[in-house]
């Protein structure tokens, strides 16, 4: 089988990882790609918000499964217009997809499917802003309802700060303060039967101790081993199986990665937040503990069969990702510093640890830095312990000026904690 994936970030090279190793994938492409990925996949330059332009691409390669990752192309409807060609489509439709791409809408379908989530207001104007507010007193918790890569939530408990992003949104969701750790559970979905994936944990601050403005994520681990062992059951039952249900009854039924973004709290599970890919970085460590190949689970889901698709095998193995971000990430991150020590990692720590890249570009020999988040160390071990002195030995030989990196991913999971 011949596979495009589109997207060029972390996530689409742990996608790219897996896929090369998968013995039914005969060609692998990627578009637009980055210098990371250029090493297990021929790249292709694509508008990957260009729905025609990918299916294009997508029918000149003979691909037999495209992968979208991002959600800015799913919302943007690249699945759709790869579907229209002909061609399996992993990535839900541009209206399924509405599930990240509105806060509002993902709401609506969790009250109608009577999923567990923080009560909210959805607001347009200063009034509704200040009576949602004051409904629900500190920590505020103000939403952008758009897409805003991680990035359009505030969390204070600041009155002021939390009355200016929600004026400086067009439609703001106001919500319950949700207390408890968080949980992200992915689950492959051909929009009737659904598979879950390992449950992760991502940080989502910028600095240690889960201080500093949130990010799109700067690590995460999987597994963990302080969660109930029912958790799993329990959100396909509570969560996941019903938004799904809820999607295809109101006819627009989800096909991809349905991404639940869970926190646990003193009152049971509650959602957070969906997406409607696969995370970043929680596919790094997710797909690292995977061993059933991934093409045809992929496969199965955009054809509508995964029914037929056996259980997932796990490795016992743990993993730990950490992410190495540019100097200023995320408010205005400094691109274009030369990444040194890659080959080091390269040639001292595979295959038990290795470097994801997501924003990285060649620049003649050198690989620079051409973005925020520039790359992800990833590592595997018999225990999140083991795992995490690996992920980090890496990280040591790693040198990018300016970059930054939390020192205390999986720390308090691997000590027990
Ligand atoms: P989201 O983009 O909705 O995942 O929000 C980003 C981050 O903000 C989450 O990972 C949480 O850390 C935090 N957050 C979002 N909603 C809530 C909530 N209702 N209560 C507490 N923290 C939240
Ligand atoms: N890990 C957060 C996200 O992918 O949105």
């Amino acid at each position: 089988m011949k596979v495009l994936v589109i997207g060029g970030g972390a996530r689409e090279h742990a996608l790219c990882r897996s896929l090369s190793l998968d013995p039914d994938v005969s060609a692998l492409y990627c578009a637009p790609g980055n210098a990371g990925i250029a090493e297990v996949a021929e790249l292709y330059p694509v508008d990957a918000l260009d729905g025609a332009a990918v299916a294009r691409l997508a029918t000149e390669l003979e691909a037999g499964l495209v992968v979208v990752g991002p959600e800015a192309p799913l919302v943007a409807g690249v699945a759709d217009a790869v579907r229209e060609a002909g061609i399996p489509c992993f990535g839900p439709s541009e209206e399924a997809a509405q599930l990240e791409g509105s806060k509002a809408f993902a709401k609506d379908v969790m009250a109608a499917a009577n999923v567990p989530t923080a009560r909210s207001y959805v607001c347009t104007t200063a009034e509704e802003i200040d009576t949602a507010l004051d409904a629900f007193g500190a920590p505020y918790v103000v939403k952008d309802d758009g897409l805003a890569a991680g990035k359009g939530v505030v969390v204070t408990d600041d009155v002021d700060q939390a009355r200016q992003h929600a004026l400086a949104c067009d439609r703001v969701v106001i919500e319950e303060f949700l207390d408890g750790p968080e949980v992200s559970l992915f689950a492959i979905t051909d929009g009737v039967t659904v598979l879950p994936l390992q449950p992760a944990q991502d940080f989502k601050r910028a600095l240690d101790n889960d201080e500093g403005p949130n990010t799109g994520g700067m690590g995460a681990y999987s597994p963990l081993p302080w969660a109930d062992p029912k958790l799993v059951d329990e959100v396909m039952e509570s969560v996941l199986q019903p938004t799904v249900d809820e999607l295809r009854r109101r006819g627009t039924p989800f096909s991809g990665l349905l991404y639940a973004g869970l926190a646990i709290t003193s009152r049971g599970v509650r959602v957070i937040e969906f997406n409607a890919r696969f995370g970043d970085p929680e596919t790094q460590v997710v797909l690292a503990r995977l061993r059933t190949p991934l093409a045809g689970v992929l496969l199965h889901a955009a054809n509508g069969t995964l029914e037929a698709q056996p259980s997932l095998v796990w490795r016992d193995d743990a993993a730990v990702t950490v992410v190495v971000a540019s100097h200023n990430y995320p408010e205005t991150p400094r691109t274009g510093d030369p990444i040194e020590g890659l080959d080091e990692v390269a040639a001292q720590d595979a295959p038990d640890a290795y470097v994801l890249h997501a924003g990285t570009r060649r620049d003649g020999d050198a690989i620079v830095s051409a973005g925020g988040r520039v790359l992800s160390v990833t590592a595997t071990g018999s225990d999140l312990a083991h795992a995490r002195e690996r992920a980090y030995a890496a990280v040591s030989r790693i040198r990018l000026e300016g970059g930054q990196h939390r020192t205390d991913i999986a720390a308090k999971a691997a000590a027990g904690a």
